[in-house]
């Protein structure tokens, strides 16, 4: 048999053998899901359980639960210190928050649409968690230092909590700030806008007494469901 002969059957045995091995897969991956499924913690979604048990087969342990809202994958370490001006225009760190829980936000105050909303989720999570709320302190870091000076913020801050406290600093205090929350943020200028805007990450992040994320909150979050989340830290706190 010469090597023109035998080449078909060689594919054909190869295109066999990757069928056979789509199956498979395909039967592992939909076993997987159906274990996550079954598997699935109270209020976690299909998606976490599957990327918990994923995780579990690899080997790798499951991160810790978050307590509502996103899972921080495992190792990654959010928050810590900074340096900036209060909207008193009283230079702060981490430090004078020490103790305390943080509803933190970066946003900025031209914002259009997305940060008066979430800055409101916040305040309504505040409110909904009654006397524990107090524990808890609602912060807006902005990205537009420029703009967003303590007076600016101090009007802002107050038409959304009377304890709201908003924080502003050089463009450097802010953008270590921004790194460390892995807050991403840029200048935009539409031609057809006189102002500028800033485009930047949405998340709502509780904060620890240790100045460490305890679990951030994608856009949308419900006050409801971030001030279930926030009672559930300051338990076992
Ligand atoms: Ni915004």
């Amino acid at each position: 048999m010469d090597a023109r002969q035998r080449l078909p059957y060689v594919r054909c045995t190869m295109l066999h053998a990757v069928r056979v091995l789509a199956v498979l897969v395909l039967v592992a991956l939909g076993g997987l899901w159906g274990w996550a499924w079954l598997g699935r913690g109270e209020g976690e979604t299909l998606g976490d359980s599957f990327a918990r048990r994923a995780a579990q087969l690899l080997g790798q342990d499951a991160p810790a639960p978050s307590a509502g809202g996103v899972q921080l994958p495992q190792g990654l370490v959010l928050g810590g210190p900074f340096s900036l001006t209060d909207h008193t225009g009283r230079a702060v760190t981490e430090a004078d928050f020490a103790g305390r829980f943080l509803l933190l936000y970066f946003g900025f105050t031209y914002c259009p649409d997305v940060c008066p909303t979430e800055l409101g989720v916040i305040a309504a999570a505040v409110d909904a968690l009654g006397e524990q709320g107090e524990r808890v302190t609602p912060v807006l870091i902005t990205v537009d230092p420029e703009r967003d000076t303590p007076e600016a913020l101090a009007d802002y801050v107050s038409r959304f909590h009377p304890r709201m406290v908003g924080l502003t600093g050089t463009a450097q205090q802010v953008a270590a700030a921004a790194r460390a929350y892995r807050v991403y943020y840029a200048r935009v200028q539409r031609p057809d806008m006189t102002q500028y805007l800033m485009d930047h990450s949405s998340f709502i992040y509780l904060v620890g007494p240790d100045a460490r994320v305890r679990a951030l909150f994608r856009p949308e979050t419900s006050p409801e469901a971030i001030a279930q989340a926030v009672r559930a830290q300051l338990r076992g706190a």
